[in-house]
């Protein structure tokens, strides 16, 4: 079977399309999965580039959308037939974090194979079902950007109707989490360096928007698009970069979902503000498989379909991994084949 993998040390340029064998039939609690789609995150990118260090040979990409094409003895949760997407902690069923979910050795695609290849068989409980109706490629982005955006806002934020929510940028999680808010009837200011993304995330119901390069104080921006109060939930995907201005946006008892490393690893954060504001910072990767059902049942209620930029071939995967690292997207960017 076709599969991409990863050469040790990584790079993009050295994204092999590889010949591996067919990983057969499923024992007993698993299931044979015919892969279709994957999307791009920033963890994959990194992944690929050799930023995160991981084994010659791997498999990349978390996501991964597809058919099931056989069941093993004893399972009883899926059905040759059914459309499934992965799970980006296989090992976290459900409740809360714990030891094993606080590093990515459980993770598809970094820790081990990922979903870029066209079979997998694995434990049945690597995948949820994906919501009725939904092509492969807008499957494929639930596992990493769309979770990470429902527990934000719904599991750690508990958003209400009513509530004002921000968002940074306009990549696939801030996308996801813009959809979930409106559709959960929250007020939402979502910032882009471009005027162009801005006007797309009015389109997709953004209440109030700020560009982050024309007005690099937005944390004041935002305390006068709220009256002085600020915002209850900052959907944080930018890191050191950004965290000072979200500290400034978010209202007195508000919360900050730490997301992302955007603009990188580590620096200054302003704790007495954080303090003042009485804020709760909650740091967060992605979510559990519980949760991910949770999702699936809530996206095919409220109908919300993700917003895919632009789809690559499965052979195409460095070429779509460099248009991800320009920038010029709009929600995600996937793989299908
Ligand atoms: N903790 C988790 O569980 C988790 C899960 C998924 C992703 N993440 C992290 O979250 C971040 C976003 O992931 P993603 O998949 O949504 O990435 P993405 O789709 O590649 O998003 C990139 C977008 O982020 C925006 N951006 C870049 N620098 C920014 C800045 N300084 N201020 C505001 N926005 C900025 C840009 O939007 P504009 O072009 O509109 O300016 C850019 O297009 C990454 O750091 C990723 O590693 C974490």
């Amino acid at each position: 079977m076709k599969a991409i993998i990863v050469r040790s040390p990584g790079g993009l340029d050295k994204l092999e399309l590889a010949e591996l064998p067919d990983p057969g039939q499923p024992g007993p609690g698993q299931i044979r999965v015919a892969l279709h789609a994957t999307s791009l995150n920033y963890h994959d990118l990194q992944v690929a580039d050799g930023r995160i260090p991981t084994a010659d040979r791997r498999v990349p990409m978390a996501d991964g959308a597809g058919v099931v094409e056989a069941v093993g003895e004893g399972v009883t949760q899926f059905r040759r037939g059914d459309q499934v997407v992965s799970c980006f902690f296989p090992q976290w069923p459900d409740g809360l974090p714990s030891g094993p979910v606080g590093n990515f050795r459980g993770t598809p695609g970094d820790g081990t194979d990922g979903f870029a290849t066209e079979y997998a068989v694995r434990a049945a409980t690597d995948f949820t079902l994906a919501p009725r109706g939904w092509s492969h490629a807008e499957a494929a982005t639930i596992t990493t950007a769309g979770l990470t955006a429902w527990r934000a806002l719904v599991v750690d934020g508990q958003l209400k109707a009513g509530s004002t929510v921000l968002v940074l940028g306009t990549g696939g999680v801030s996308i996801a989490a813009l959809q979930i808010a409106k559709a959960m009837g929250a007020r939402v200011i979502a910032t882009s360096s471009s005027d162009d993304k801005l006007a797309r995330a009015q389109q997709l119901g953004a209440d109030d928007v700020i560009n982050y390069k024309t007005t690099p104080e937005w944390g004041k921006r935002v305390l006068e698009l709220t009256g002085g109060a600020g915002v209850d939930h900052v959907v944080e995907v930018g890191g050191p970069g950004t965290l000072a201005q979200s500290i400034q946006a978010v209202r007195v008892g508000g919360h900050i979902a730490l997301i992302g490393v955007l603009t990188g690893r580590q620096g200054d954060v302003p704790t007495a503000v954080l303090m003042a504001r009485q804020a709760r910072l909650q740091g967060l990767i992605v979510g559990n498989r519980r949760e991910q059902q949770d999702y699936v049942r809530a996206l095919e209620q409220t109908g919300i379909r993700p917003v895919i930029d632009r789809s690559f071939g499965l052979e195409q995967l460095a070429e779509a991994f460099r248009f991800q690292q320009g920038g010029g997207h709009f929600g995600k960017v996937v793989v299908e084949w």
